[in-house]
């Protein structure tokens, strides 16, 4: 865990600034408090009644399935929008810069992007544990901490340079209390057609203009454009083994009932042609407005 990033997390249990660690290795906030560091080696900042997020299995699915490279548009997408929002900002080229990935996930992204720029350090922030686990090994300079991207950020304010949510749930208030003024925002959302050649077969439901609409429209209180959105579309070649982890760490692996899903799946062709859609939105915080 890098002290850098240490300043930029709190204590949800306080609302105090960590400042070390305990004798113990656990974090010690400016109020007396402290945050534990699992043995796994990440913060834990779960309240009693957080979600519990991906389980195991879809965790390694999607370490699995990233681990192909099917996916290498969206990581590229990702990095380049996450590199140009630091270009543009106030700061100087030698001033680290803070990431904080918001349902991170394995880490898949914020390790490629930590590996194309220069002084960048990560929070990888996922409400599972296994992805919790995952992240600690990421990349040497992730931190990880297990926590709920929905409700209160364990993340001091005007603290991080850049924020993503990619494919993953956020609390755009949040985001905004966290972000520096002239931080940004990249958020990754999936698109109409995505997967669909997946999804028709196995009865999820398809990704509709409403729902797209609506999640960009939750993000126009806090937050406005800073660049024209991207979107990233591409096919993908997937044998059977492809094809069964994307099932695995889909949303079919948690809303179908296995045996049900097991039956469509053995349905599908051994390979297939699956599209992949979404738009990369990059926001800045929208100004203050005074009186
Ligand atoms: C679809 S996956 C995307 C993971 C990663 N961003 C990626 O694209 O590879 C969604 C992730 O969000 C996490 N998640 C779900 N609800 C969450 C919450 N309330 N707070 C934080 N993470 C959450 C899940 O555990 C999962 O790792």
């Amino acid at each position: 865990m890098l002290d850098h990033v240490l300043t930029t997390i709190i204590n949800p249990a306080t609302g105090a600034r960590i400042i070390g660690r305990t004798v113990s290795g656990d974090l010690a906030d400016q109020a007396g408090g402290t945050l534990p560091v699992t043995d796994a080696g990440f913060v834990d900042a779960r309240a009693a009644d957080a979600p519990v997020g991906d389980d195991a299995a879809m965790v390694a699915a999607r370490e699995t399935f990233l681990s192909t490279g099917q996916f290498a548009p969206f990581v590229e997408a990702v990095t380049e929008e996450v590199l140009a929002g630091i270009t543009a900002m106030p700061i100087a080229d030698t001033a680290t810069a803070v990431i904080a990935d918001l349902g991170a996930g394995t880490g898949y992204y914020l390790a490629h992007t930590l590996d194309a720029g220069n002084n960048l350090v990560g929070i990888g922030i996922d409400v599972a544990e296994p992805a919790a686990e995952k992240l600690v090994h990421a990349h040497r300079g992730i931190t990880s901490v297990c926590a709920d991207a929905t409700t209160n950020l364990p993340l001091a304010d005007d603290s991080v340079e850049i924020v993503t949510a990619i494919f993953a749930p956020c609390n755009p208030q949040e985001v905004a209390r966290v972000l520096h003024p002239y931080g940004q925002l990249i958020v990754v959302v999936a698109l109409p057609g995505h997967l669909d050649e997946l999804r028709q077969p196995l009865g999820t439901a398809a990704v509709t203009h409403d729902e797209v609409a609506e999640i960009l429209e939750e993000f126009s209180t806090h937050f406005v454009p800073a660049a024209a959105p991207t979107i990233v579309e591409f096919p993908m070649d997937l044998d059977a083994t492809a094809i069964a982890t994307q099932i695995a760490m889909s949303p079919a692996a948690r809303h179908i009932d296995p045996e049900v899903l097991a039956d469509r799946a053995a349905q599908l062709p051994a390979k297939m042609t699956v599209h992949a859609r979404a738009g990369v939105y990059r926001f800045g915080r929208r100004p203050q407005q005074d009186g």
